[in-house]
């Protein structure tokens, strides 16, 4: 049974690209882990969000994974600012993270040319966080993305460098959670490249039937095949990547003949996808929706996540200081 951590962006709104790639996996992987999942909510002041949008970004990211079956009887559900013994650790990890390493790192330099108005120190130290989100918990898995692969370089080194300097073999350094051969990759609906929410060009859980029905109806295509046998070109080959993930088998076996013989209408593949990606996502819709008329639900379930997560983090805050050398009197 390893420990895993997982911090989830509290803008991130679930489209079916995180949903066949990370979220699934989720499910699965608590049954046989135990993990951690929470909002990541102390990083995203880096973007310096109103307080007025905080608190209800929150409450959508969580419902949506509570409706897509992160199971909080299962795995501990929390929100990271109501566990401050995060920040702690994050304090202590920041005495021994270096200005230069945290300064080379892709991310922080992909910030700065992004917004060169907003290099703040919480940017910087952004991966200091991380690996305190994730070391707090003592984890050895992290299931990260290619984005957060060199974060949790970071958090590796920063678990041995702590050992290092204490001359301790205190903390575990977290490998990434491998998904195996699980991971489908959904592509966007514009014809190129994966589904993003950035990229304005997804198809969002909590979407309703009529935006799905225009946002599929309005998905790049070609001029369509000439002849019988022709080779899909990539806007086709993404429509089709998407049917196979939430569509029959006869359906897709179908479309693809009627590609192959060079008779298929776009327009119809794109009325069977939405009604398909509908049919998909409108029972999630509809757990996402009773959860979030459900205010009684929601705060027990973060309640009893911080509790948790709180019991974890401050024992190993008790050990991190005894380690370093702060004694009572
Ligand atoms: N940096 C992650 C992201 O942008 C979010 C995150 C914060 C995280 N803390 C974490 C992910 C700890 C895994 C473990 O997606």
């Amino acid at each position: 049974m390893e420990t895993v951590v997982s911090g989830i962006r509290s803008t991130g709104n679930l489209h079916l690209g995180n949903y066949f790639g990370a979220v699934r996996n989720f499910v699965k992987m608590q049954h046989e882990n135990n993990c951690y999942f929470f909002i990541a909510d102390y990083h995203s002041l880096t973007t310096h969000p109103k307080p007025d949008d905080i608190h209800g970004n929150i409450r959508q990211v969580l419902a949506e994974y509570l409706a897509c079956g992160i199971d909080p009887e299962v795995s501990t559900v929390f929100i990271q600012s109501d566990v401050p013994e995060v920040t702690e650790l994050y304090l202590l990890l920041n005495m021994n993270a270096y200005v230069g390493e945290l300064e080379r790192t892709t991310s922080f330099k992909e910030k700065i040319r992004k917004h060169p108005d907003n290099i703040n120190a919480g940017l910087l130290t952004y991966p200091v966080l991380m690996a305190a989100d994730i070391i707090i918990h003592k984890a050895n898995k992290v299931p990260v993305g290619k984005d957060q692969e060199q974060n949790l370089e970071m958090t590796r080194r920063f678990a041995r460098r702590f050992n290092t300097i204490y001359g301790v073999d205190y903390f575990p350094e977290p490998d990434a959670y491998n998904f195996g051969m699980e991971l489908i990759k959904i592509p966007g609906l514009d014809g190129t490249g994966k589904m993003g929410k950035s990229e304005g060009n997804g198809v969002f859980l909590a979407d309703r039937p009529e935006d799905i029905r225009k946002k599929v109806m309005k998905a790049v295509t070609d001029t369509g095949p000439t002849a019988p046998g022709q080779e899909v070109t990539e806007p086709i080959r993404n429509l089709f990547t998407i049917m196979k993930a939430v569509s029959s088998p006869d359906t897709l076996a179908h479309f693809t003949e009627k590609y192959a013989t060079a008779e298929i209408r776009y327009g119809d593949l794109k009325k069977q996808l939405a009604e398909d990606i509908i049919r998909f996502t409108d029972p999630v819709r509809t757990r996402i929706n009773a959860i979030l008329n459900d205010d009684a639900y929601l705060a027990r379930v973060v309640k009893d996540g911080a509790e948790k997560a709180r019991a974890s983090a401050a024992k190993t805050i008790r050990e991190v200081r005894e380690i370093i050398g702060y004694r009572s009197f």
